[in-house]
C-alpha cells in the first residue's frame, strides 16, 4: 500500500521569518493531535529564500516534515542567472522538489521538454520530482478528461529509464484557485489514466509504488472523498495549505 501525502505549496507566500514560526506552529499542532507521520507523510514547499531556514528548524528540532523547492533548473551550474540547481537543493536536504507546475507552464512558458529535462536534473540530484499535470477548461471541452494530463506525463518522463522514485500530481488548472475542485470521480479517472502512463513507461513496480495526487480547491471539507479513490494518493494543497487549522485538518483527513 502507498503511503499517502499531503503536500503544501506555499507559492509565492510566506517570507523567511514567517516559514519558520509556520513550521513550527503546524509541527506543534500536528503532534498535538498525535498525527502518524508514517501514516500519513507531510511535505511543504515554501519559495526557494524560505529553504535554508526550514532545513535548519526541520533539522534542529527533528521534525518529522518533508520539504521541498517549487521549481528547479534543469542545468547543474554555471551562467544560469536566477536559476537554481538541483544540486543547492539536495545541499539544503530537499527532498522533493515540484516540476512543471501549471503556474510555470502558463505564467513562464515552460514547455514539456523544458519540463523532462527539470525531472532528469532532479533526479540525478537525488531530487524526488513532483510533476505536475493538468488540463485548462479549453483543453477539458476540446480533448475530453485525461488526453492533455496524459500526453504531460508522458513527456515529462521522456529522459527517465530506470526504476525511479517520483511524484505525480493531477491538477487540473480550472480547478486551482477557483474554489471548484474536480470531483473524486474526475480526479479518479485521471489518476487511473496516468498510472496506466507509468505502468507502460517505467513498469508496474514503479507504477504500483508511486504516489499520485489530487490539486485544485483541496480543502477539508473535500479531501476524505478524494482519499476514498483507488488511485488517489494523497493532496498537494495550495491556498488551504497557508492556514494551519485547516491544512492540518487536511492532513488528519482519517480523523
Ligand atoms: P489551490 O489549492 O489553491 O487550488 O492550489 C492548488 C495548487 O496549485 C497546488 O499546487
Amino acid at each position: 500500500r502507498r503511503t499517502p501525502l499531503i503536500a503544501g505549496n506555499w507559492k509565492m507566500n510566506l517570507d523567511h521569518l514567517q516559514a519558520i514560526a509556520f513550521v513550527q506552529k503546524l509541527a506543534w499542532n500536528l503532534k498535538d493531535a498525535n498525527h502518524d507521520f508514517a501514516a500519513v507523510e507531510v511535505a511543504v514547499f515554501p519559495p526557494f529564500t524560505d529553504l535554508r531556514s526550514v532545513q535548519t528548524l526541520v533539522s534542529a528540532d527533528k521534525l518529522p516534515l518533508a520539504f521541498g523547492a517549487q521549481d528547479v533548473s534543469a542545468q547543474d551550474s554555471g551562467a544560469y542567472t536566477g536559476e537554481i540547481s538541483g544540486a543547492f537543493l539536495a545541499q539544503l536536504e530537499c527532498q522533493y522538489v515540484i516540476i512543471g507546475h501549471s503556474e510555470r507552464r502558463t505564467l513562464h512558458n515552460e514547455t514539456d521538454e523544458q519540463v523532462a529535462a527539470k525531472v532528469t536534473a532532479a533526479l540525478k540530484h537525488n531530487l524526488v520530482p513532483l510533476i505536475c499535470v493538468g488540463e485548462s477548461a479549453e483543453d477539458l471541452a476540446t480533448h475530453g478528461p485525461s488526453a492533455v494530463p496524459v500526453a504531460q506525463l508522458r513527456a515529462a518522463l521522456a529522459g527517465v529509464t530506470n526504476a525511479a522514485d517520483i511524484v505525480v500530481a493531477y491538477e487540473p488548472v480550472w480547478a486551482i484557485g477557483s474554489g471548484q475542485a474536480a470531483t473524486p470521480e474526475q480526479a479518479e479517472q485521471v489518476a487511473a489514466a496516468l498510472r496506466g502512463v507509468l505502468t507502460e513507461t517505467l513498469g508496474q513496480d514503479v507504477a504500483d509504488k508511486t504516489r499520485i495526487l489530487y490539486g485544485g480547491s483541496v480543502k477539508s471539507g473535500n479531501i476524505a472523498a478524494f482519499m476514498r479513490e483507488p488511485n488517489v494518493d494523497g493532496a498537494l494543497v495550495g491556498g488551504a495549505s497557508l492556514d494551519i487549522p485547516e491544512f492540518s485538518s487536511i492532513i488528519r483527513y482519517h480523523k
